[in-house]
């Protein structure tokens, strides 16, 4: 049965005054799948305000993370924007979700493609071993509007390939593929253009996408979805679908209020 969970704030960074992420305490009954969301959020008016987030964090880490957007009106992130190390979190115990491996079909290359806050699943799962067990190469890619939104930058090309376990695999299959499409920058245009075009594969020195080798998790906007959606299905991509495994898995990037 699932129960919620009273965790504390251990750690907050701002990213920009529209993004920032924060680490809470992990009560150790609580199991998730990398990939998974869960319900948080915070007590008002003696009752609980809660959203589905992602856990950025890793299912055998210690503390859980979370990656959020801030609405200055938006009923629970106008107030958890303001929250401080010690606060507390309300944590719902029971996770869910359709960004889990097990929903794929074997194949070569697997793509993680996000917007915005959709990258939080997905730092989850780059930090999982059995990622790097089931596909030759991990693409992750993160669409913003701007670079400055570009979170986790850092922790994903200077961290993470000098982790002491994880280090050998994220050097040598993970490709993180950031663009953005209101400035210039290394790459520029929007994850679906990059893709229909082949500049993102073609950039990374991959064939252009095939339902025969190529594997896809998505998280972001509903019209993200929509188009990615369109896009695989005309190439010939099934999305997976009541458990059973497919080529690709979708989810929405939640976080919206
Ligand atoms: P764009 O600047 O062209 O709208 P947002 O902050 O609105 O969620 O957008 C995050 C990123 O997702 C932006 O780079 C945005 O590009 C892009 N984006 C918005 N809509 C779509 C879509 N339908 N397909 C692919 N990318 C999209």
């Amino acid at each position: 049965m699932a129960t919620l969970l009273r965790e504390q704030v251990t750690d907050i960074h701002h990213w920009t005054d529209r993004l920032f992420s924060f680490k809470t305490t992990r009560n150790p009954g609580f199991r998730f799948e990398n990939g998974h969301f869960t319900m948080i959020g915070l007590e008002r008016e003696g009752k609980p305000l809660l959203r589905a987030y992602s856990m950025a964090s890793a299912n055998y880490e210690d503390k859980l993370e979370f990656f959020s957007i801030k609405v200055a009106d938006g009923p629970l992130t106008s107030h958890l924007q303001n929250i401080r190390v010690g606060d507390e979190l309300l944590v719902n115990s029971k996770s869910t979700g359709t960004l889990v491996m097990d929903n794929l079909l074997p194949g070569g290359t697997l793509y993680l493609l996000a917007t915005g806050t959709g990258l939080a699943p997905f730092m989850s799962i780059i930090k999982d071993p059995e990622i790097y067990e089931r596909f030759d190469r991990v693409v992750l890619a993160h669409g913003c509007r701007h670079a400055s939104e570009l979170a986790y930058r850092d922790a994903i090309t200077q961290d993470l390939p000098a982790h002491e376990y994880l280090g050998d695999d994220i050097s040598n299959k993970l490709f993180y593929y950031p663009t953005v499409t209101r400035e210039p920058f290394i790459h520029n245009g929007r994850l679906t253009d990059l893709l229909a075009n082949g500049t993102m594969p073609a950039d990374l020195g991959l064939a252009p996408i095939d339902p025969q080798r190529d594997r896809f998790m998505i998280c972001g906007s509903p019209a993200m979805l929509k188009d990615m959606t369109r896009l695989l299905n005309e190439r010939g991509f099934n999305e997976s679908r009541h458990g059973k495994a497919a080529h690709y898995v979708i989810e929405r990037a939640f976080v919206e209020s």
